[in-house]
């Protein structure tokens, strides 16, 4: 997509594409050295982290396995709800597996609290956390995250597999969306 087309929807691109490649690029490098003669599966959290999981699996020199969660926390606004619904269950039984959650974005940290423990109640060998940014003036839960790509200010951003009602997640960087958008 070119991104004038949109150009008038966005305000500030904050991560370039490259930028986000080069990144994610030495995350794998350090996730490969981290789980080095472990088996890894990874997690993708749908839908956002679908651009994430593309980039990062296809910079790694190992083999990996991927699976899918589906999880909802959001409705179709921009605050979080703190209450996850599964939408859609791994297909994989993690137990004693090496599990590593892709994420697109940490906002107030409820999804992933959430979804650390639901994954640590099925006994996995072990559970860490990779996105690609990170909002940290709008924590609201600690999450301990292994591997992060960038953190960003606290603004509603889409690109890169985030979206605003589904719109703006085949964009190739990360940008603010222009307060027209959704008020
Ligand atoms: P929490 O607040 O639970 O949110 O950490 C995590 C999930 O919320 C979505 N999210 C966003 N989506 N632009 C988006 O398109 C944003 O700025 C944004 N902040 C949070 C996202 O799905 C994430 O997994
Ligand atoms: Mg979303």
């Amino acid at each position: 997509m070119d991104a004038s087309d949109i150009d008038k929807d966005l305000t500030e691109i904050l991560v370039t594409e490259e930028q986000i490649l080069t990144r994610l690029r030495e995350m794998a490098e350090e996730i490969e050295r981290d789980y080095e003669g472990k088996d890894l599966l990874v997690v993708g959290v749908l839908k956002g982290a679908v651009m994430v999981m593309a980039d990062l699996a296809r910079s790694f020199s190992r083999h990996v396995e991927m699976d899918w969660m589906a999880v909802s926390s959001y409705g179709s606004g921009t605050k979080s709800s703190g209450v996850v619904r599964i939408l859609k269950d791994l297909d994989t039984d993690i137990s004693n597996r090496h599990v590593l959650i892709v994420e697109d974005i940490i906002d107030t940290g409820l999804t992933l609290t959430w979804l650390v423990s639901n994954l640590q109640s099925r006994k996995p060998a072990s559970v860490e956390i990779c996105t690609a940014f990170r909002k940290p003036d709008a924590a609201k839960m600690a999450v301990p995250v292994k591997y992060i790509g960038f953190d960003i200010p606290d603004e509603f951003v889409v690109g890169y597999g985030l979206d605003f009602a589904e719109k703006y997640r085949n964009l190739r960087c990360v940008a603010t969306l222009a307060p027209h958008v959704y008020s």
